[in-house]
């Protein structure tokens, strides 16, 4: 059997930076800068940036995505935003980043209720796992990442999942903003494990199809280590996001790896 082709995705986290005032022209000159088709892009600017950057980048085929959304519907939740509202928004969202594991202390189990509620809002989500550095240190980042996407996918059919178009983001904490990114053949080693671990969870061949992305201090300059390795399928981009420059690199290179996927017909 043939491996499935998967698509090349770079997806742009900018996180608490940006307002409404500049987030639609930093948006639009990524968008200028990076206009390749053959990769999916996609731009996670704050909520209150979401209006603008949609806006400019109607007609660019660059999608919008939100950065987290809440696990209820609505309700008595001051300050939160709920999957219904981000329609017309956006279309994607990231969810269970560790930056809100950590400061919102969200668990694996309130991340899979979010999920259940972007799949049915028509979000396509892109979950965030990792390990920390102190994991990683005592030869235990398999065990926390498999047991992350256990704790995250696990109460859900993965038909719904699949068919919703769910991204894994393979993020190791100590690599974020770091500036010190994970290797290539370690992150495509834990990219295996991700889709071992949809496969044991009932998602049979599917798990095969699933795209897994590296996040952690991606630049244009080690973008390449990355996606030499078959296992990954692009990036999810935090501080370079922000400087049309690395997008610009970071995309190109990712066109040169969605060119040879489509010339092999396969993974
Ligand atoms: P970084 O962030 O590229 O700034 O390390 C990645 C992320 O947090 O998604």
């Amino acid at each position: 059997m043939m491996a499935p082709m998967r698509p090349v995705i770079i997806a742009a986290n900018w996180k608490m930076h940006t307002t409404p005032e500049d987030a639609g022209e930093l948006a639009a000159t990524i968008a200028a800068r990076s206009g390749e088709p053959g990769v999916v892009r996609v731009v996670c600017p704050p909520f209150v940036c979401l209006a603008a950057v949609r806006e400019a980048l109607a007609g660019t085929g660059i999608a919008v995505g939100a950065q987290n959304l809440h696990h209820e519907i609505a309700g008595p939740f001051t300050g939160e935003v709920s999957a219904p509202m981000l329609a017309g928004l956006a279309t994607w969202v990231i969810l269970g980043h560790s930056e809100r594991r950590r400061d919102a202390a969200e668990t694996d189990a309130l991340i899979g209720r979010k999920l259940g509620r972007a799949v049915e809002a028509g979000l396509r989500p892109i979950l965030c796992v990792g390990e920390q550095l102190t994991e990683r240190e005592a030869g235990r980042a398999e065990a926390v990442v498999s047991a992350q996407v256990t704790g995250c996918l696990g109460d859900h059919d993965p038909d719904a999942l699949t068919a919703a178009g769910l991204v894994v983001a393979y993020e190791p904490v100590w690599a974020i903003g770091t500036g010190r990114n994970a290797r290539g053949a370690d992150a495509a080693a834990m990219a295996g494990l991700i889709r071992r671990t949809a496969a044991g969870l009932g998602w049979g061949d599917s798990a095969e199809r699933l795209p897994v992305l590296y996040g952690g201090s991606v630049t244009a300059v080690n973008i390449g280590e990355f996606l030499a390795e078959p296992s990954i399928d692009g990036a999810l981009v935090g501080g370079a996001s922000l400087k049309p420059d690395e997008m610009a690199g970071i995309v190109g290179r990712a066109a040169v790896t969605a060119r040879a996927r489509l010339a092999a017909g396969g993974s």
